[in-house]
């Protein structure tokens, strides 16, 4: 079964490489590790995963409102937040392999390791311990236990290990044009500093309320020890995140609140409920009280994709205190100061697009006459498909393009449509299948005589022949949410 959903996986690699989603980043220069650029089909599919975020999260709540905060920031913003001191992974080299590993990764599988041989008292002691070492940052308990449970390293194969260190993640760079006056900065390794640092700016300007939230959507940076799974962790990757002010006290409850708000909009697009939990924190982070992943089923394993943190008054009270400015709320209804409390909800967007890539990869036999054919086809949600519509004219001759791009003209203003007059019908199918388009409209001899054309379903592949003036109503349809 292991080896059936590897093999998936490394379909939807090629496949998003085959069909203009997702590219190797400098390719033609060998490619940059753990980079990616996403192709004509890719950015697509990005961008509506962002506007369904962005919608949900800003549009349809009052209290909720979006910046785009820059990448630069002072550098002692990184300071106060602890990521200078405190933003590292325990990593460990395998001196035969010259590989390098985060240790907590090494220890967690080998304790799915155990789960999967029925050894769940092994499992058991193992994470115990490993939590204790963790919470205490003990970097020679933790390589005690990759000893002592004989981990290998999956490449050499030997127990070879080097001692586990820290290591920080955050990129620095040079921010000035004189070298002599140049001053250190970081990329960002996340976008919520941007939020914490223009709360009040926010709350003055947007004359905001407590309990209320900030959104944003942006490019983040870490020197992952290990970026394996594609576009799983990545080096440079984009997070949809929303730091949520509330009463001090009252924090537990909106953390609730946006736990079960988050695994709603997952399951709004359609996503088998079995294929995702929730995956309590054995360690938080320095800034949180609680802390809960949703986890995708992949093909590889349950992985995170969704943060959900109850960060309490840390953040903006450092930056206080680093800034010597109150960053703090009068709260009419309390008649009283305080620094906020935050409810944070962090989604990576890459790691969305690869959910919606997994979900929806399927390889099908669809019967063809006496024949039985094979088709790849994508059934992303409709809402986020890179393309609602392929216009195809049955023929390239006898007025049918023109008819067709007159069709076109009047939907692509409102959905995002494809026009293709290559190839006979059904290899033209087959293409928009793999891309994840949900209707093929076919203009044919009868089109000009009866003004209708022959829509065809992605996942059912029915075909209907519909009067033109209904198209808008048959795509609205289906981009409404279940
Ligand atoms: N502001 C909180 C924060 O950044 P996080 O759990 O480190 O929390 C949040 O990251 C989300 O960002 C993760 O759930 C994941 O989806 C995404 N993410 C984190 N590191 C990533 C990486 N290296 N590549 C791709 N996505 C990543």
């Amino acid at each position: 079964m292991a080896a059936i959903n590897e093999d998936v996986f490394k379909k939807v690699i090629s496949h998003c490489k085959e069909y203009g989603f997702v590219f190797p980043s400098s390719e033609i220069y060998d490619g940059l590790g753990a980079v990616y650029d996403y192709g004509q089909n890719g950015s697509e599919l990005k961008k509506n995963i962002k506007e369904y975020w962005w919608k949900s999260m800003v549009q349809l709540n009052e209290n909720i409102v979006g910046i785009d905060s820059a990448i630069f920031m002072h550098p002692k913003i990184w300071k106060a937040s602890g990521h200078v001191d405190s933003f590292n992974d325990p990593m460990i080299d395998n001196k035969d392999s010259k590989k390098r590993y985060r240790a907590d990764e090494l220890i967690e599988d080998q304790i799915e390791k155990y789960l999967k041989k029925g050894k769940s008292d092994k499992a058991d002691q193992l994470r115990t311990m490993f939590a204790q070492y963790m919470e205490a940052s003990d970097l020679e308990g933790l390589k005690n236990l990759i000893v002592e449970h004989e981990i290998v390293c999956p490449v050499s194969g030997t127990r070879n290990w080097a001692n586990v260190r820290q290591f920080n993640l955050m990129f620095s760079t040079q921010f000035g044009s004189d070298a002599d006056e140049a001053t250190e900065i970081y990329l960002r390794p996340e976008t919520a500093q941007g939020i914490f640092v223009n709360f009040m700016n926010v709350q003055k300007t947007g004359r905001m309320k407590i309990p209320f939230g900030i959104a944003q959507i942006g490019k983040a940076f870490r020197n992952e020890i290990v970026a394996r799974q594609f576009i799983m962790r990545m080096r440079e990757f984009e997070q949809m995140e929303m730091q949520f002010f509330v009463r001090p006290g009252e924090e537990m409850k909106w953390y609730e609140h946006w736990k079960s708000e988050r695994m709603k909009w997952h399951l709004s697009l359609g996503v088998d409920s079995s294929k995702y939990r929730f995956h309590d924190h054995v360690k938080l982070a320095h800034y949180a009280n609680a802390a809960v992943d949703i986890e995708y089923e992949f093909p590889f394993g349950f992985k995170e994709v969704e943060g959900i943190h109850s960060r309490t008054d840390f953040d903006l009270k450092q930056h206080q205190a680093m800034c010597n400015k109150k960053l703090q709320y009068f709260d009419p209804e309390i008649n009283q100061n305080y620094v906020p409390y935050v409810v944070e909800t962090s989604i990576g967007v890459d790691r969305m697009f690869l959910l919606t890539l997994c979900n929806a990869y399927k390889e099908e036999k669809v019967a063809n006459g006496d024949k039985v054919d094979s088709r790849t086809v994508l059934n992303i949600p409709p809402i986020l498909a890179p393309y609602k519509a392929a216009i195809f004219p049955l023929v390239k001759k006898d007025g049918l393009p023109e008819k067709s791009r007159a069709i076109m003209d009047t939907l692509k203003f409102k959905y995002n449509c494809l026009y293709d007059e290559k190839d006979a019908i059904g290899k033209r199918y087959r293409r928009q299948d793999a891309l994840g388009t949900p209707y093929c409209i076919t203009i044919d001899y009868d089109t000009a005589a009866d003004s209708s054309v022959t829509i065809r379903e992605r996942d059912s592949m029915q075909q209907e022949r519909v009067p033109i003036d209904k198209l808008s109503e048959i795509i609205d349809k289906r981009l409404e949410l279940k």
